[in-house]
């Protein structure tokens, strides 16, 4: 095998386990900061549509934010989406629910 294609799958394999290990970031973020609210990480995902979390997540995830320190049911919620606990992590929350969001046709696996 030349150098080049060995270097190539070695850039591939490394990209890919850092991705995937943005995205179990970000679950393990909904899992510990959003269950007690939100029933599953999952459905929620594929409830919104790839671009749509983009939306709500990009900034430190000001959008998603917003909608919560402006309901009075999410008041909860207000300290931790004001904290950088939250804005922080945005980014991988991101990650994962772009993942699996509804236009990504990924089911995730049962493990
Ligand atoms: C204390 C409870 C609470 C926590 C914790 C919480 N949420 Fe929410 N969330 C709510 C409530 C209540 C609403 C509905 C707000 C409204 O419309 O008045 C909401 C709305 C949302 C929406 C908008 C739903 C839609 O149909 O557009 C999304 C997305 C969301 N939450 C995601 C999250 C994520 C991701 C986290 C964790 C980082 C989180 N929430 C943590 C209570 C919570």
């Amino acid at each position: 095998m030349n150098k080049f294609l060995v270097f190539s799958i070695t850039l591939f394999l490394v990209a890919e386990v850092t991705s995937s290990a943005a995205v179990y970031k970000g679950q393990s973020v909904f899992v510990k900061e959003c269950k007690e609210c939100h029933d599953s990480g999952q459905a929620m995902a594929a409830s919104k549509k790839a671009k749509e979390w983009k939306r709500l997540l990009s900034d430190d995830g000001d959008e998603l934010a917003s909608i919560h320190t402006s309901s009075r049911k999410a008041k909860d919620s207000w300290e931790y989406f004001k904290s950088d606990r939250f804005t922080s992590k945005a980014k991988h929350l991101k990650d994962f629910m772009m993942e699996y969001s509804k236009d990504s046709g990924k089911v995730p696996a049962c493990n």
